[in-house]
């Protein structure tokens, strides 16, 4: 760039700058305001306090601000001001926040006492907002729990509308235990988003069902990626309602460790919620007896087809395919044959066609049974008929 035109273009920045700044210059100063707003005696025709405290506005996010900056349709007016002024419009400002917040399920909630559901409702009284990276702020990670809580808790609070009771569920779980050690802990805006907040019926919802595994996986990548390639994933992209995802097998607000045996056993009840039948056949076997008794190191669903990358029998690389199959029994048993992992461990005596020599022999063994009844309770019969008919019998020589 050439020297004249280099002045030529600081000059008309300058001139720029000077525009904009006369342009943002509030005509009223805070001072001006704040000689009758400061006032803790100041208040409306009806009685109502009508006061700004400045200690707490000079610590708010807005301290910088012009009341006008927000209060606009007072920027050129005159003493005293009108009774009614235009509400304050936030969206000069922050149109993103709006318009999401605009689309949320929160903006659909008719007004309750308290007003509508706005703004303030999470950020606290317009003089008062801070960021949400100031620990004190309403929206801090930790103190969001509480915030939410206040109309998603179980202490219902007067004059807020009530939404389905989570928090508590929350601040018990694995996560809200974290949250209060780590700043890598979810709180609910990782799940739900901070202002686009849906139902979880609603598609766009990050905890709609098809959408709940990368909303997990933005922090349990792997757990992701593993489940990604499973039977139950292949089923929910394909619109499945009965495919499992990441909380129907976790839940959504009360994930514990998976580590302790109770919750492990709670597991198999939860593949059993759909796998009726497995689960029946499971509990049959040793390792389903033992497992039912609280003993961790016996077989359970997952030890055999794996937690996350559930795949099909049929597919080569399930863990219990024909081909993987004594490779997983070896595990435990070392000294497994081709013979031995031809046990069952889903022997069903009822399915001929899975367990055909089970079936048979269950038969047989049912056959006898009803036989060796029947047979003793003919004879039972019989011999009481012959007792009540008999003619009494000869006295007994010895009497
Ligand atoms: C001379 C004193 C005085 C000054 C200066 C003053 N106000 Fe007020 N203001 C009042 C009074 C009194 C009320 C209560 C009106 C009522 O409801 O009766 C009020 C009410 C308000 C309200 C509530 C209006 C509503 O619709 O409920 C706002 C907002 C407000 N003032 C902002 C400001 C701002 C911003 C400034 C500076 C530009 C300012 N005021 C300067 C006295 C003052
Ligand atoms: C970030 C924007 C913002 C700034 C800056 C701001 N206000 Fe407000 N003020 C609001 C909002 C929002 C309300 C609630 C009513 C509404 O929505 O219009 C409000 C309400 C008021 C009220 C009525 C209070 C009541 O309890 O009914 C007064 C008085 C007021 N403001 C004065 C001021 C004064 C004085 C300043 C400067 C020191 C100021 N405001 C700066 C956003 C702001
Ligand atoms: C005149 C412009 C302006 C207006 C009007 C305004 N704000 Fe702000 N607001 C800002 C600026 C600038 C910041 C600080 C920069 C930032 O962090 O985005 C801010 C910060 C915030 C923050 C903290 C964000 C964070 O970092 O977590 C919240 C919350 C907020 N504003 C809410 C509101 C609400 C609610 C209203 C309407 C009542 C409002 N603002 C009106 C300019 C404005
Ligand atoms: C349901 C609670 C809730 C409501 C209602 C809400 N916010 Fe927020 N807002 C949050 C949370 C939580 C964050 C922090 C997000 C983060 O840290 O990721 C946030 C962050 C912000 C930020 C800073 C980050 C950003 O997204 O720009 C602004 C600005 C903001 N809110 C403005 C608003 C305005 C304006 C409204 C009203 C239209 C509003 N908020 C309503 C919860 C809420
Ligand atoms: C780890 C992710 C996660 C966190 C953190 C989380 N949620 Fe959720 N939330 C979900 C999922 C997933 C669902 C959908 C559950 C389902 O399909 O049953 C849900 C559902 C909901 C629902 C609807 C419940 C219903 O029964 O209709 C509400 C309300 C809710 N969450 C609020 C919250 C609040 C408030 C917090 C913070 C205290 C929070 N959530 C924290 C993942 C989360
Ligand atoms: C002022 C009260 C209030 C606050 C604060 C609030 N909510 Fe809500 N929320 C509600 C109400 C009321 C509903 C709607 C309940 C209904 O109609 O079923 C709702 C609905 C929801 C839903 C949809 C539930 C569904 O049907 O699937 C989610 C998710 C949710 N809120 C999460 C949050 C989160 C996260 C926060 C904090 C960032 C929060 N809410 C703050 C009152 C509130
Ligand atoms: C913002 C990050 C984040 C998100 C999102 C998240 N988690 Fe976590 N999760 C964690 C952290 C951190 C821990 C470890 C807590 C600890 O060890 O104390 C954890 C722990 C867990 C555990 C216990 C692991 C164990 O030790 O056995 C499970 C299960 C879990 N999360 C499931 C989920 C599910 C399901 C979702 C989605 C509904 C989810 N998480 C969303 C961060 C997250
Ligand atoms: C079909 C049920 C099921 C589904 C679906 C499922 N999990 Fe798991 N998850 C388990 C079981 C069972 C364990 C315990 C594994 C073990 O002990 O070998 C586990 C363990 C975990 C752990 C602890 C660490 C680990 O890998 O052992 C995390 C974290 C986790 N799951 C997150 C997720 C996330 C995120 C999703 C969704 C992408 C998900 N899970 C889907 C059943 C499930
Ligand atoms: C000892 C290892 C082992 C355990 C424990 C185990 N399975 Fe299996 N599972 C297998 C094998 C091997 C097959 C293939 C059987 C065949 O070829 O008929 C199978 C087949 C299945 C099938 C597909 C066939 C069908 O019945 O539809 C499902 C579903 C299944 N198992 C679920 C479960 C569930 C749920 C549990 C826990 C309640 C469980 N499994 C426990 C090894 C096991
Ligand atoms: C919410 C319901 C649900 C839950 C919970 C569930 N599954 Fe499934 N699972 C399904 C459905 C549906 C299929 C597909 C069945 C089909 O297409 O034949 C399936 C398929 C399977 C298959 C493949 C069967 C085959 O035909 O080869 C195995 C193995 C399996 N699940 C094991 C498990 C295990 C182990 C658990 C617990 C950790 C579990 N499932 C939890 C619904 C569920
Ligand atoms: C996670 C470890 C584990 C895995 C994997 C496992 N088992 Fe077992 N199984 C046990 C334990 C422990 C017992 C208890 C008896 C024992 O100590 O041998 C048992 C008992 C048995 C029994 C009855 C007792 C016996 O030794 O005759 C049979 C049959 C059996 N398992 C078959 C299988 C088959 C087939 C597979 C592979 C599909 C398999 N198991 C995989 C742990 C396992």
């Amino acid at each position: 760039v050439q020297p004249p035109a280099k002045a030529f273009a600081i000059l008309i920045g300058y001139a720029l700058l000077g525009v904009e700044l006369s342009a943002q210059a509030p005509s009223v100063s805070n001072e001006d305001c704040q000689s009758c707003h400061a006032e803790p005696s100041m208040v409306r025709a009806d009685g109502r306090p009508v006061v700004v405290d400045p200690a707490a506005f000079g610590e708010s996010v807005h301290s910088s601000f012009g009341c006008v900056d927000c209060h606009t349709d007072l920027a050129k007016t005159e003493f005293p001001h009108a009774e009614r002024l235009q509400p304050v419009n936030c969206s000069a400002c922050h149109e993103q926040a709006v318009t999401l917040f605009d689309r949320s399920v929160h903006a659909m909630i008719p007004a309750s006492d308290n007003g509508p559901l706005r703004c303030a409702s999470c950020h606290g009284p317009p003089h008062q907002m801070r960021s949400s990276s100031d620990p004190e702020s309403l929206t801090d990670k930790n103190r969001l729990v509480t915030t939410c809580g206040q109309c998603h808790g179980d202490k219902p609070v007067p004059g807020l509308p009530r939404g389905p009771a989570v928090a508590g569920l929350f601040t018990d779980s694995i996560h809200g235990r974290a949250l209060t050690r780590t700043t890598v802990a979810p709180t609910c805006s990782n799940c739900h988003r901070s202002h686009d907040i849906r139902r979880k019926m609603d598609a766009e919802s990050p905890v709609h069902p098809p959408n709940i595994p990368a909303t997990c996986g933005t922090c349990h990548a792997n757990q992701q990626r593993l489940y990604g390639e499973s039977v139950h994933a292949e089923l929910l992209t394909k619109g499945t309602a009965e495919a499992p995802q990441c909380v129907s097998c976790h839940s959504a607000h009360s994930v514990r460790t998976t580590a302790l045996n109770e919750w492990q056993t709670t597991a198999v009840e939860q593949c059993g919620t759909c796998h009726r039948e497995a689960l029946a056949t499971f509990r049959d076997t040793f390792h389903g007896q033992v497992t039912t008794l609280g003993f961790t190191p016996v077989a359970r669903c997952v030890t055999c087809h794996d937690s996350h990358q559930i795949l099909r029998i049929s597919n080569p690389a399930s863990p219990v395919s024909t081909v993987n199959r004594l490779t997983t029994c070896r595990t435990c048993h070392p000294s497994a044959n081709e013979n031995f992992a031809k046990y069952q461990p889903h022997a069903n005596k009822e399915n001929r066609e899975q367990s055909p020599e089970l079936y048979y022999a269950a038969k047989i063994m049912d056959g006898l049974f009803i036989g060796v009844f029947l047979f003793f309770g003919l004879h039972t019969v019989l011999w009481f008929a012959r007792e009540r008919t008999a003619p009494p019998g000869p006295p007994a020589a010895h009497e």
